[in-house]
């Protein structure tokens, strides 16, 4: 194996979070290089670059090397990148929900959500548009034992119908005013049961797994029924001292896991544009602890 380079890892918060310099992305990472990066990707679990000048070939071939790309349903992607997802949105477009405004974690509507996401930044408000993560294992950690026991046995339907169904807060059926291109589609009414407590499959850590954007009750619950307990699971998910913040630079990129963290964008910009693209890496189907 090619000698590793040197990095330096700063933390920039107690649960997770981490600055990463040392590399160039442009360039094909070694072998070496990439066990350093998901090392710190699985200690960290989300992980920063800055300065960084990629093509989006070279966006998608760095985040290929965590594994297959997938297409993100209901919005349009990049012209000719079918694996990119543009996240924009330009001053004139006042919202009232920004996409990722909502505590989630990416597609866990889907039967095998990603394993990770990377974002990388083109265009950046001079204040505003951070984005924040939150550790689902400390918010799992943070727990009674008595409640851990409790959620161990429940499993939580998710679903995209909020944001994607007919009135989903992010549907603009190609509303010029958005530079985002976000469509409703049959796939909008899936439904899908994962455990509410996962077992991250490379750490072993379990990890709280419901979240306010796609999680809508419990297995076997009505949504009143479930509403409480679910209400207090994504306080939980949200706490202050389980998240880190982000302020962005073009440039910069970060790449999260999703089995393991929540995040949410700031929608705090509106003056000015906004412009990220996103790669989403397959996962597997969560793990039941
Ligand atoms: C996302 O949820 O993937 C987008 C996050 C962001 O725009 O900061």
């Amino acid at each position: 194996m090619e000698k590793a380079s040197f990095l330096e890892i700063r933390p920039i918060a107690g649960a997770l979070g981490a600055e990463i310099f040392g590399l160039d992305l442009s360039q094909p990472l070694s072998d070496a290089d990439f066990a350093q990066v998901q090392q710190a990707l699985h200690d960290h679990q989300v992980i920063f670059f800055r300065d960084q000048a990629l093509t989006p070939e070279q966006h998608k071939a760095f985040s290929q090397r965590f594994g297959g790309l997938l297409e993100v349903p209901f919005i349009r992607a990049l012209d000719g990148h079918p694996e990119i997802l543009p996240v924009m949105r330009g001053k004139e477009q006042k919202t009232k929900r920004n996409f990722g405004g909502l505590w989630h974690t990416d597609m866990s509507y889907t039967a095998e959500p990603p394993l990770g996401s990377a974002l990388y930044a083109r265009v950046i408000p001079p204040y505003g548009g951070d984005t924040m993560w939150a550790s689902m294992y400390a918010a799992y950690d943070g727990l009674s034992d008595k409640l851990k026991e409790v959620l161990q046995s429940l499993r939580a339907i998710h679903s995209p119908a909020r944001s994607y169904g007919a009135n989903g807060a992010v549907v603009n059926n190609g509303d010029p005013a958005h530079k985002m291109d976000v469509r409703t589609d049959e796939r909008a009414s899936a439904e899908i049961s994962h455990p509410v407590v996962r077992v991250h499959p490379a750490t072993g850590r379990k990890a709280l797994y419901v979240n306010r954007t796609y999680t809508v009750r419990f297995e076997g619950m009505t949504e009143e029924e479930s509403a409480p307990l679910l209400d207090y699971l994504f306080e939980q998910a949200a706490r202050p001292e389980y998240t880190c913040r982000f302020r962005w630079q073009a440039g910069s990129l970060a790449l999260w896991d999703n089995r393991c963290t929540q995040h949410l964008a700031m929608n705090d910009y509106d003056d000015f544009d906004r412009e990220l693209h996103r790669t989403t890496i397959a996962g597997d189907a969560p793990i039941a602890a």
